[in-house]
């Protein structure tokens, strides 16, 4: 018989930014003999899910991976499957989520994406802009480098426009698409890869990371709380004793 094990995580001591990089869609589609775009349309499946669930635990903020500035790389049909599957996924996710009290924000590169899709990220994030309780941030056309080095440039703009800046961290940190979400404190990667790949750089400092083999499709609520209670169980330093 199977029994579902109970995880016991302590309620009072939930991260407050959950990041997670879903990877192993490709693995999880090929290993049943499907396209690699089904293995997507199950990732997105379990991104609403895993939404819901996050919320349900009281975390405030979860960031996703879905589309990094690399990913461009990838054959031209996977890449428009994968623009189209996110723009459904926008779409759908406010009427989804309205009574889950999600916020939508998306961080990345913009303006490298197709217009339809700028359009409809506006659209959500003005949408639910006043909802109060899950932010849920889609990292979109986003990279860790282009990021800080977006920040940099606007810093450099603004001192030859002979503004007085400081080149502080804080500076910096003002300057980047989560200027106003705190730092990640658990990042979570699927599929047993065990690489950043140009994710939350600067943001990422001191996170906990979290490793797990299993595909992003099978990833469940039981898996996050996996995570929780590793995270739990560490004793976070930030470079003290
Ligand atoms: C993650 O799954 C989704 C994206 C990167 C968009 P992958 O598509 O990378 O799946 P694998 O790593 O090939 O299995
Ligand atoms: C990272 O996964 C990007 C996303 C999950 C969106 P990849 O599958 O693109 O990363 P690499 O290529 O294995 O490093
Ligand atoms: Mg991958």
């Amino acid at each position: 018989m199977l029994f579902k094990k109970k995880i016991e995580i302590d309620s009072s001591k939930i991260p407050k930014h959950i990041a997670i990089i879903m990877d192993g869609n490709g693995r999880w589609a090929k290993k049943r003999g499907l396209s690699r775009n089904f293995g997507h349309k199950e990732g997105s499946r379990v991104l609403k899910k895993i939404v819901r669930a996050s919320h349900n635990l009281g975390v405030k903020y979860l960031t996703v991976y879905a589309f990094s500035t690399e990913n461009w790389q990838r054959p031209k049909d996977e890449v428009d499957q994968l623009m189209k599957l996110i723009l459904e996924y926008l779409r759908n996710a406010e009427e989804e989520l309205k009574d889950h009290s999600v916020r939508i924000r998306v961080i990345g590169n913009r303006k490298g994406l197709p217009a339809e899709m700028q359009d409809e990220i506006e659209r959500v994030e003005a949408n639910t802009r006043n909802i109060e309780g899950l932010d849920l941030v889609i990292a979109l056309n986003y990279g860790g480098r282009q990021e800080i080095l977006e920040a940099v440039s606007e810093l450099v703009a603004e001192a030859s426009s002979g503004k007085a800046v400081e080149i502080t961290e804080t500076a910096l940190a003002k300057r980047l698409y989560t200027k106003d979400i705190p730092d990640p404190d658990l990042i979570i990667r699927t599929s047993g890869e065990m690489r950043l790949s140009n994710f939350l750089l600067w943001q990422g400092t001191y996170a906990e990371l979290f490793f797990t083999n299993v595909l992003w499709p099978d990833f469940t609520e039981e898996h996050l709380q996996e995570a929780i209670l590793s995270y739990q169980n560490r004793q976070r330093r930030f470079g003290g004793v």
